[in-house]
């Protein structure tokens, strides 16, 4: 999983450093991206995902932050190599327990086919890219980036679903920083926690903080399942 030596902010060993494709990303978002109709996005965090490389092939002024992003197109791609593998053993130990939903994916092979897929495209593009503003290097609950920068922020993975590794207030100033950088919608999926198959628990508290900065919320379907066979994301207008 995921390693890390930097500010000790959080661990981030249980968290994969593994990324989705496109067609994946549409479906968790409910974007077509050849009808995006935003001309700029954030996809925090995204990990080896192939979401930048994609949008950015389409003209679509796409930015990719991660927290690994410091490290050497070399050392990402060990690490995306060891985080497929390990996710391999351990969705094995998940899929026992019946915590996944066979819908959208047959089985594992089928989830991790998908891994490698997206990195095999993330890794060339990070490779070319990762010195510029295309891939930047951020750790949340912190984003170095103006207010309303992005059209759309996107952010799948992280929050929610690593509820037991993130604290409440994690989650809590993540949002607001995706509000803050963001001008016309944050999307947020899964709501639904890995350890458990039911949403986070707080997500009303968090709705709660959100609105009282003048960020409105709404809860809409998804079509991505995995964790819950009815996937929901949480969308946010800004203020
Ligand atoms: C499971 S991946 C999700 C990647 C992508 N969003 C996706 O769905 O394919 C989780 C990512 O969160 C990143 N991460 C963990 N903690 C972070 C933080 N505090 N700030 C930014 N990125 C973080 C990890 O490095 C990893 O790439």
């Amino acid at each position: 999983m995921a390693s890390d030596n930097g500010s000790g902010r959080m661990q981030l060993e249980d968290i994969m450093f593994a990324g989705r494709t496109p067609r994946e990303y549409e479906q968790i978002f409910g974007f077509d991206l050849d009808e995006f109709q935003f001309s700029s996005v954030l996809d925090c965090p995204s990990g080896p995902c192939a979401f930048t490389a994609a949008a950015r092939s389409r003209g679509i002024d796409a930015t990719g932050a991660d927290v690994l992003y410091r490290h050497t197109p070399e050392a990402l791609e060990q690490q995306c190599r060891r985080d497929i593998t390990e996710a391999r053993r351990r969705f094995k130990q998940t899929a026992d327990a019946d915590r996944f939903v066979w819908a959208y994916y047959d089985d594992i092979s089928e989830v991790i086919e998908h891994f490698e897929e997206a990195t095999e495209t993330f890794l060339p593009d990070y490779r070319q890219h990762h010195d510029t503003d295309r891939y930047v290097q951020a750790e949340l609950p912190d984003l170095p980036f103006e207010d309303d920068q992005f059209d759309l922020v996107v952010s799948a993975h992280l929050l929610f679903v690593y509820a037991e590794q993130l604290s409440y207030e994690f989650h809590e100033q993540s949002l607001l920083e995706f509000a803050r950088v963001a001008s016309e919608e944050v999307r947020v999926s899964p709501i639904t926690m890995l350890s458990e198959a039911s949403n986070y628990p707080r997500l009303d508290d968090l709705r709660g903080t959100l609105d009282a900065a003048g960020h409105e919320t709404r809860i809409e379907p998804s079509d991505l399942a995995l964790l819950s066979d009815t996937p929901e994301r949480l969308v946010i207008t800004p203020a």
